[in-house]
């Protein structure tokens, strides 16, 4: 079974598949955390954006695994709180608009979902990765609400940014993550729609696993 969740950043994505994963016992897969593996690591090589070759080299070499606790491993690093930092989420959306780039890490994905139960968040899920996913949700909020989000979230993990900065790189994202040559973020009529602007996180997990069990 495929759940995709697709939207935009600070969406609440990540805090509602983590609770939908738990409850329904399935495996949770963040592709964002992907794509700032391979910005990490492109950081850490001292590569700069316009080395798109060394870049692809780069996403086809490294190793990313999770763990069950939603860690994220880099080479064997646990990176989880340092890919959310502010060098690597300013140029992730760059980083992952290089179409070998997701070819590699689309690739990854589907592997990681071979004959298991998952639950998998990020733009291009329901429209390219699993475009037949049993269950295809789309997550959004207005841009106020998510950068106020992602402003809290940030404080609670000791990260240092303004809640500006945020709302400046949340409609720059916005913008990249929807005009990308593959893989932007869509709307489609599969996706079950849903505004969480003004609803709470246990609101949009209950409205979540309603909908799967309708079906
Ligand atoms: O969900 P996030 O903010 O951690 O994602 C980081 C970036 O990765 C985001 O700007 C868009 C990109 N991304 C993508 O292009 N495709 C995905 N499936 C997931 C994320």
């Amino acid at each position: 079974m495929v759940i995709g969740i697709d939207g935009p950043a600070g969406s609440g994505k990540g805090t509602v598949t983590k609770l939908v994963a738990e409850k329904l016992n399935l495996i949770n897969i963040d592709t964002g955390a992907m794509y700032r593996c391979v910005a990490l690591a492109a950081i850490q090589k001292h590569y700069k954006l316009e080395d798109k070759d060394k870049i692809i080299q780069l996403a086809k070499k490294i190793k990313i695994e999770f763990d069950a606790d939603r860690k994220v491993y880099l080479d064997g690093d646990d990176v989880s709180h340092r890919i959310r930092e502010k060098d690597v989420t300013s140029i992730v959306s760059q980083i992952s608009s290089i179409v070998e780039v997701r070819e590699e890490m689309v690739k990854q994905q589907r592997k990681m979902a071979e004959g298991l139960d998952v639950i998998m968040e990020g733009r291009d899920i329901t429209t390219v990765v699993f475009p037949d996913a049993d269950y295809q949700f789309y997550l959004d909020a207005s841009v106020s609400e998510r950068a106020r989000r992602r402003y809290l979230q940030n404080k609670e993990e000791g990260i240092e940014m303004s809640y500006e900065e945020i709302m400046d790189n949340i409609e720059k994202r916005d913008y990249n993550d929807m005009h990308k040559e593959v893989g932007s973020l869509m709307r489609t009529d599969r996706q079950i729609y849903i505004d969480s602007t003004d609803m709470t996180i246990d609101e949009v997990v209950d409205f979540v696993i309603q909908k799967i069990g309708e079906k």
